[in-house]
């Protein structure tokens, strides 16, 4: 029988205000958050840069959540090590961005840390298949990387169901994570898509409301005793 997760909200701290990150962060912990998700890009995989190791380090000492750490980032296999050691609790890398991905995850998984895979939404689902075995998590992105506040692609509501499936075969424990452009209006599809791990960015971190405000609203479009 098919074991149902528990949905966790990640709010991405990258529309977070970083003159107070560690405010943000704790009251994001505060609202129920699950997770925090860290949104690590180089300027080449996406066209923007954010941050590195550091700030994983800066935010490992304002939170006891699990850090789930998201490698935009050409070559990942070169700074695993840096963000494991500052604190990230999961890594996931691009399958587009590294050339050996199964020896990637193998790394991860080395240093202790959970594994993950991500794809943008050009990537088909059947690029990951041989290394679904690997994983701990699989990250559907439902925009393309690089920047917060986009609108989801709705197409990649049936790529979170065809991801769901082939999880359910080759790793029945491994989480499944969306990220991007998800709201309000859309967070009850891409869960009763299969999703039980949702990155939240700008729909917890805006000026309308507070973090804690914001992921009770999220969570009330979900059914009841479904979210951690
Ligand atoms: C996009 C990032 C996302 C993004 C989410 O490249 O991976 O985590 O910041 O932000 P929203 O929810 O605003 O799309
Ligand atoms: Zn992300």
């Amino acid at each position: 029988m098919k074991t149902v997760k528990p949905v966790i909200l990640a709010p991405s701290i990258l529309t977070a205000d970083f003159g107070h990150l560690a405010e943000q962060v704790a009251a994001a912990e505060q609202g129920g958050a699950g997770w925090i998700h860290l949104d690590v890009m180089d300027g080449t995989f996406v066209p923007n840069i954010t941050f590195g190791p550091l700030l994983v380090q800066a935010v490992r000492r304002a939170t006891l959540l699990p850090l789930d750490v998201h490698l935009m980032v050409e070559q990942p296999e070169r700074y695993l090590g840096e963000f494991v050691s500052a604190g990230a609790d999961s890594l996931t890398v691009h399958a587009e961005a590294t050339r050996h991905l199964h020896r990637t995850l193998q790394q991860i998984t080395a240093l202790n840390c959970r594994a993950g895979v991500a794809i943008n939404p050009a990537t088909p689902v059947e690029a990951v298949r041989e290394v679904l075995p690997l994983v701990d998590q699989v990250l559907v992105m439902t925009v393309n990387p690089g920047f917060g506040s986009q609108r989801f692609i709705e197409t990649m509501t049936s790529k979170i169901r065809r991801m769901g499936r082939w999880m359910d075969e080759l790793c029945p424990l491994a989480d499944l994570e969306v990220d991007g452009g998800i709201h309000l209006h859309n967070i009850a599809d891409v869960v009763a898509a299969g999703a039980n791990v949702v990155v939240v960015g700008s729909a917890v971190y805006n000026p309308q409301a507070t973090p804690a405000a914001n992921l009770d609203a999220l969570r009330s479009q979900l059914g009841k005793g479904t979210v951690s």
